[in-house]
């Protein structure tokens, strides 16, 4: 707590996140701006599993994970399902699995429409893209340029990223099986061009074709605290705080009748005060998805009609705090298959399990060195499906993806217990442009109490339709002949799921998150966003207030059809911008 003693004159304030550590970054490059970051977790992340890349299914439900859960989900029959969220430096960068993915044109020019500000669109937001980037060498350091394109990638910025390296057995099924079937799963060199959909290319004398693309560099996980606050540590404006929770923004006056939030409070781990620090600048909420609204509205920042019925003293009515939760629900279809060389030995073999980590632990290669999955695809249900005669398509346009593909060299499921033996491949179908919605809401006025979190997954016709369809297009798939001599038997759904009646029982049965929980304090301008108009200005301010920003996940307007980490990334680097602009730096 010494350093906090000069921090009276700090220029800005906020908390980590994914969000959080671009700002910590981009503005203490300016010298006449302080920063304090405030995290509420512990600053462990470098600890081995969440460096080594396999070991992510290690980190949801341990010590780096607050472990919400959400309510009862109507579309799933009733099950709440654990909702994962970071809870060390880095946020949920330092849990997540790492895909690499800045969304489509099509998901930009949407923000673009509906916040009337043309600087969030695909082709004003390329130069933020581009600085994000370090294109890298995989882990086995082979050529990487058949394998995307490398034109449209940056190579001097802070985020390294690469495709897969180590080979596994799957990879000449899958890389071949999309020529076969190339009418609807069509080519696509690299789906970060800003049109997502297809998969890659097939040259057969190479390891290549619709590779993922993982935050991995020198066969280690790179996440917002590497690529961002490392490299920003030893500058003498930057101040970080651990294991502290912020409990409240506090009012601190009124400017041209707005109130002013100033100030904020927060509690230490192990000391008993709760201390209230003042900005002189700014306060930046980058708490996540969940907290961040949760905290506004505990701040008495949210909708009147509904903080008033918790006996909240409301300081700023503003609608959709806490509203227009977007998330991509998951599914995972499981096969046998014709070897004994798989990635799920490593789960039931202990001594099998040994040699990797020796060989990670030595060299940074090697079979730990991958994502959940070597190959992943986005897609979209064809423009004449029946599900389009009466409902609108959600999705941004015709480069964003309604459903994703992600093959995996072993069993995945989030609902069944793992076989103890065999070996499998497992296909997940994400369903990537969701119509349902949901909300975040108060149990309790206590701030260290979890919020009400409430997606309502599968919760519409067309998310149940499209999660139906990605399903059966993963079965198509399945069967072309490339696979012919590995695959050997659906086992999980299999028989008990043909029908559309079966399909669906299994789809409430068994639907996951793929934990991209975004859009709880959308920017919009009144009267066009989708529900209330949004909670944000176009520069990320809170509606109805002076001096105080979100920059994380909750901001999004829409969720885009992609991993939603680059997205997070891509709207800091140009919130940390305009603020950049507001305070004269650079
Ligand atoms: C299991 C999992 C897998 C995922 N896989 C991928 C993937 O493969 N690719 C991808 O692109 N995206 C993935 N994501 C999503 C991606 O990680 C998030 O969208 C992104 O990190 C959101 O950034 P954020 O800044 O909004 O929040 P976060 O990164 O979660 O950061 C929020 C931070 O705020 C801190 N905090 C919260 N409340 C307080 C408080 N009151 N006081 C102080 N600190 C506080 C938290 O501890 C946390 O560190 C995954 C997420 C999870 C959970
Ligand atoms: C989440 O659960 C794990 C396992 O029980 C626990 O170690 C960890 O402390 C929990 N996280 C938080 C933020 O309490
Ligand atoms: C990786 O490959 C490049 C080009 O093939 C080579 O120049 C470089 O030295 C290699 N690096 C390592 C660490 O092997
Ligand atoms: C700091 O914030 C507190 C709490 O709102 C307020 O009472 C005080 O006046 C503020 N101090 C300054 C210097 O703004
Ligand atoms: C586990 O792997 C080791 C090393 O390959 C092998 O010798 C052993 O038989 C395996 N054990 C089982 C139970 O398969
Ligand atoms: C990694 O190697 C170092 C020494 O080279 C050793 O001390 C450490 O225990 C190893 N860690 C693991 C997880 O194998
Ligand atoms: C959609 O069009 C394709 C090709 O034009 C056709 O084969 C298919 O039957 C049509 N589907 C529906 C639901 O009309
Ligand atoms: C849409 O049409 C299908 C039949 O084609 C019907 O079952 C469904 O109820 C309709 N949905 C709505 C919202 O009208
Ligand atoms: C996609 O393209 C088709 C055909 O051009 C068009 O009818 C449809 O409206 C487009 N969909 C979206 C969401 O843009
Ligand atoms: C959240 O959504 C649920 C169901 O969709 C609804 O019943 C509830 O009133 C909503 N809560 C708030 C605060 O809007
Ligand atoms: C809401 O609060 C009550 C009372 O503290 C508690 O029993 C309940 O588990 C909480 N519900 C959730 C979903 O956290
Ligand atoms: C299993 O793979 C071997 C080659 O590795 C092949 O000879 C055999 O036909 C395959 N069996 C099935 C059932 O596909």
């Amino acid at each position: 707590m010494s350093k906090l003693s000069t921090g009276i004159h700090l220029f800005i304030l906020f908390l980590d996140g994914a969000g959080g550590s671009v700002v910590a970054n981009r503005l203490t490059k300016c010298p006449s701006t302080r920063i304090l970051l405030i995290e509420a977790g512990s600053s462990d992340f470098d600890n081995l599993n969440t460096e080594v890349p396999s070991f992510a299914p290690r980190l949801t439900g341990s010590q780096f994970d607050w472990n919400f859960t959400t309510l009862p989900q109507p579309g799933l029959h009733g099950r709440s399902i654990d909702y994962a969220q970071g809870f060390v430096l880095g946020g949920s960068t330092a849990i997540n699995v790492m895909a690499y993915c800045r969304g489509s044109k099509d998901d930009y020019d949407r923000w673009a429409w509906v916040t009337d500000d043309e600087g969030w669109s695909w082709n004003s937001l390329q130069p933020y893209i581009h600085k994000i980037e370090n294109l890298s060498p995989p882990a086995d350091n082979h050529s990487i340029i058949d394998e995307i394109d490398v034109l449209i990638h940056g190579s001097g910025g802070p985020v390294s990223f690469s495709l897969p390296g180590q080979l596994l057995p799957t990879d000449e099924h899958a890389i071949n099986a999309p020529s076969e079937l190339s009418t609807e799963f069509p080519f696509n060199l690299d789906y970060n061009s800003g049109d997502t959909i297809g998969l890659g290319p097939v040259l057969l004398h190479k390891n290549n074709g619709w590779l993922n693309i993982v935050q991995i560099a020198k066969g280690q996980r790179v996440t917002s605290a590497a690529a961002y606050l490392i490299p920003a540590m030893s500058r003498p404006n930057l101040d970080i705080i651990v294991n502290s929770q912020v409990t409240k923004i506090l009012q601190t006056g009124t400017k041209d009748g707005q109130p002013v939030f100033s100030a904020i409070q927060f509690y230490t781990v192990g000391e008993p005060e709760i201390y209230t620090i003042n900005a002189s600048k700014e306060i930046i909420i980058s708490a996540g998805a969940i907290k961040t609204p949760q905290l506004l509205m505990l701040s008495g920042i949210g909708e009147k009609d509904y903080l008033s019925t918790l006996g909240i003293d409301v300081l700023v009515d503003v609608l959709d705090v806490g509203q227009n939760l977007q998330d991509h629900p998951l599914t995972t279809i499981s096969w046998t298959v014709n070897s004994t060389n798989t990635l799920d030995n490593i789960r039931t073999n202990k001594t099998l399990a040994a040699q990797p980590l020796q060989q990670w632990n030595a060299t940074h290669t090697g079979g730990l060195t991958l994502g959940p999955g070597n190959q992943l695809a986005w897609l979209r249900l064809p423009n004449n499906a029946t599900i389009f005669k009466n409902n609108t398509d959600p999705s941004a346009g015709n480069r964003s993806a309604h459903y994703e593909f992600i093959v995996t060299d072993s069993f995945v499921s989030f609902s069944q217990p793992f076989p103890s033996a065999g070996n499998f491949f497992t296909m997940f179908s994400n369903l990537v442009s969701p119509s349902s919605c949901g909300n975040i809401s108060l149990n309790s006025t206590d701030p260290f109490a979890h919020p009400l979190i409430q997606p309502n997954i599968l919760q519409t016709e067309f998310d149940i339709f499209t999660m139906h369809e990605a399903i059966k297009a993963a079965r198509r798939f399945m069967r072309a002949k490339s696979w012919s001599d590995w695959i050997i038997e659906e086992t999980s759904p299999s028989s008990e799921a043909q029908t559309d009646e079966e399909i669906e029982e299994y789809i409430k049965n068994t639907c996951f998150t793929v934990n991209h929980v975004t859009c709880t304090v959308p920017m919009g301008k009144n009267g066009q966003a989708r529900r209330g108009g949004g909670a944000l200005n176009p520069d990320l301010s809170v509606k109805g207030t002076v001096g105080l920003r979100v920059v994380d996940a909750s901001a999004f307007p829409f969720i885009p059809a992609a991993h939603t980490q680059v997205p997070t990334y891509i709207l800091s680097e140009r919130a940390s911008d305009i603020m950049q602009e507001v305070y004269n730096c650079e």
